[in-house]
Parts: C-alpha cells; structure tokens; sequence
C-alpha cells in the first residue's frame, strides 16, 4: 500500500466496517532490524495499538479486536513468554483509565487457562469491569486466543449441557462462543507481509474481507487502517450469491 492519504472525510461516503480484528504482526523483525531484542518490537507495538484504536473511533468503528497473544505463541522462548505475559499486564494498567475515558469497553477472548499469570487474569477483571458500562466502541483483546480452542471449547460446552446431536447447529455453536453478542468481523487486516490467519477467529471469518499489509505492526498509524476501510470499501461482499 502507498502513502496515507486517506482520510476519514475519504471514507464516510461508504460503509464503514461493523467490526474490525487486527493481527498485530512484526514486532519481532522491526526489532530485529533496528538490532534491538524481539522484547523492543513489543513494545513498540503499544503506540500502534492505541494509534488503531484512536482511529477506530474517528470512523465510528464499534467493534474492535486486536489479537495480541494466540494459543500457539506459548511455544515462543519463556523469556519472551514472561515479557508478553507481564507487557500485556502493564500495558492494562497504565493504558485502562485512557480507554475508559474515551469510552472504550474492554473486553479479552480466549482461555484462562493456569498458564496464565493470575495477576494478568486479575488486571483483565479490573480492566473489564471498569469499562464495562462503555459503548462508543468495543476493544476485544485476543490474549491467549486460539479459534480452533474457541471451537472446541463451544461444542465442550454444548456436549457438558447434553444437548441433543438435532439441537446442534450453527446457531447453537455460535452461541457458545467466547462472546455471541459480538457481530463477525468485517475486515480482517493482518500486518508484516503475511498471508495467513494464523488461529484467528476461524468460525466468525467465514466472510470477512482479509487486507495484508506490509507494514511491520510497530509502525501501524491510524492511516493505515484507513487505508485498510478504503480497500474494504472497493470489495464486492457476496456471501456465496451473485449480484
Ligand atoms: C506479533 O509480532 C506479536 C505477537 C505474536 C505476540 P511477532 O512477535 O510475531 O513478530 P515477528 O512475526 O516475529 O516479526
Ligand atoms: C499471530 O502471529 C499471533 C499474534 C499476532 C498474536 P504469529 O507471529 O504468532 O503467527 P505465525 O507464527 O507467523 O503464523
Ligand atoms: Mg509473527
């Protein structure tokens, strides 16, 4: 993608996305290029982040979700482990009142499972509770997020109610999900260059539209997502029909 030259004046003509997730990818090599530790690239990303989340809320975005630490990302050296664990801890408590001024509710998808620090779990709760009256838009943070984990941990809870195999459906399934209330995402953008989802929200993209950008996730601006909407504006959404 080119410069950012989009505007949100360039953007209110056409629909603005409902929802839209982030993949918040290449903090490792920004870093490595500058010849800082992967640990630098993270948190650097934290400008980005909350660069997103201002221009989200210039669009009127009301749906947000930034995938910030997937199932998979355990198998990562413990000494990064620790540093997520303890970044995404510190980022809550030095970014919530911020959030919650601007009206943001706060909001995280995915397991808490015992490899989670309890403290993390504990400034999530706050984070969650502080903000949970907020509606100008919705920050979900997918931390320790799989959407194969979500799945499974949907049809669990389906089975531990014994409902019956007619019983089971996509609306069914749908509303054992993390958070059934929260409307699949229009647009996907992932940052760094790759092409994949990586675990991301596998049932609710069925239809999403997917943008990839080059740009390492520390040096993501509001611009880009900008340009991110624009693109998503030019698409064509045909759910399997014809038009
Ligand atoms: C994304 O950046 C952040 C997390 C996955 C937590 P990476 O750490 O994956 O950066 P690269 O992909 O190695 O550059
Ligand atoms: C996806 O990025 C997870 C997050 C951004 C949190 P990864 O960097 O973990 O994905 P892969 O390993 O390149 O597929
Ligand atoms: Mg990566």
């Amino acid at each position: 993608m080119g410069g950012h030259t989009v505007a949100v004046s360039d953007l209110t003509g056409g629909p603005i996305p409902t929802h839209v997730a982030c993949v918040m990818d290449g903090n490792g090599r920004w870093a490595a290029r500058r010849g800082l530790a992967r640990t630098e690239g993270h948190a650097a990303g934290e400008a980005a982040l909350l660069d997103a989340v201002e221009g989200a809320l210039d669009l009127g975005i009301p749906w947000i979700t930034m995938y910030a630490f997937s199932t998979e990302n355990w198998r990562r050296p413990a000494d990064e482990v620790r540093y997520l664990m303890g970044f995404n801890e510190s980022l809550l408590v030095r970014r919530r009142d911020e959030l919650h001024q601007k009206g943001v509710r706060i909001r995280f998808a995915g397991r808490r499972d015992w490899r989670v620090p309890k403290r993390v779990l504990r400034r999530m709760d706050e984070s969650m509770e502080l903000t949970a009256g907020n509606r100008r838009t919705t920050l979900t943070m997918a931390f320790n997020y799989g959407g194969r984990a979500e799945i499974v941990d949907a049809v669990r809870s389906l089975v531990a109610d014994g409902v019956a195999p007619d019983k089971v459906n996509e609306k069914s399934i749908r509303s054992r999900l993390y958070y059934p209330d929260q409307p699949d995402p229009d647009l996907v953008i992932r940052t760094s260059g790759e092409h994949r989802i990586s675990n991301f929200l596998l049932w609710q993209l069925a239809y999403s539209e997917l943008v990839f950008d080059d740009v390492l996730w520390p040096d993501f601006r509001r611009g880009h997502l900008f340009e991110a909407v624009r693109d998503f504006q030019r698409r064509q959404r045909r759910y399997g029909g014809v038009t």
